[in-house]
């Protein structure tokens, strides 16, 4: 990459977070939100997407864990407008159910890719990929499934968020240890715990971002009425 041909970016739809990474998340990119229950994966890859939508840009919700009208609920409540986004055919979101085994499996390693490219989506987020271990039986499975359904994103041309959830003994790395290598980004999000064991707050950092700079530290964020808002100024004193 030279000087004079920067990645370009999508701004994630949080300004603290666009802030940290130069503009956004840079276009073409998988990037992964890895973090524990509760930290907002789900929330953040929502917010990307309508993001998109205000921008009139189609986008794609993969769920494998929410069915759609949880989904859309949990969107509304947020005040974001997701029936809208729907009716004008820019939010599209499809539920990939684990407990349908073999028909999810197929159809990740099959139509999936087509389907994603057909519908021309600028901005696509699976949530969560730690499901895909419900749909594999083996190691060598649960990777394939992963690269594969990672893959069917990176080639429809959109910019992809995936959520992982985090290994409890390890919050910083993905519960699968698989999700880290098929990414391009990997943002980290995260509870912040006092000296005393009480958890004080979240906090986020980018840990990978391929082909752009990018602020290392770690910031403290809120998940708020609207969403998710990051602090990119504040300094961060450990804990
Ligand atoms: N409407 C809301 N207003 C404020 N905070 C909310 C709202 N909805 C969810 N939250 C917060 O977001 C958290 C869940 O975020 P979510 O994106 O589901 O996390 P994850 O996907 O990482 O498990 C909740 O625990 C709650 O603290
Ligand atoms: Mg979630």
């Amino acid at each position: 990459m030279s000087a004079s041909s920067p990645v370009p970016k999508l701004p994630t739809g949080v300004a603290g977070l666009d802030e940290m990474l130069g503009g956004g998340f840079p276009s073409g990119h998988v990037v992964l939100l890895t973090g524990l229950p509760g930290t907002g994966k789900t929330c953040l890859a929502l917010q990307f997407l309508l993001e998109g939508t205000r921008r009139g840009e189609k986008t794609v919700f993969l769920s494998l864990e929410e069915d759609v009208p949880q989904l859309l609920d949990t969107a509304r409540q947020f005040g974001w407008p997701v029936d809208e986004a729907v009716k004008g055919g820019l939010l599209k979101v499809l539920r990939l159910d684990p407990k349908e085994t073999r028909q999810s499996l197929h159809r990740i390693q099959g139509e999936l890719g087509h389907e994603l490219a057909s519908l021309g989506a600028k901005r696509i987020a699976v949530d969560s990929v730690s499901l895909l271990n419900m749909l594999a039986e083996d190691e060598p499975a649960r990777r394939l499934t992963l690269f594969a359904l990672a893959g069917a994103c990176r080639a429809s041309g959109a910019t992809t968020v995936l959520t992982a959830e985090a290994d409890p003994r390890h919050p910083e790395v993905s519960r699968d240890g698989l999700s880290e290598y098929v990414a391009d980004g990997v943002v980290v999000l995260g509870y912040r715990t006092a000296v005393d064991g009480h958890r004080v707050g979240l906090a986020l950092r980018v840990l990978k971002m391929r082909r752009t700079p990018h602020v290392r530290t770690v910031q403290p964020y809120a998940i708020g009425a609207n969403g998710l808002t990051v602090d990119a100024k504040a300094v961060d004193l450990g804990g």
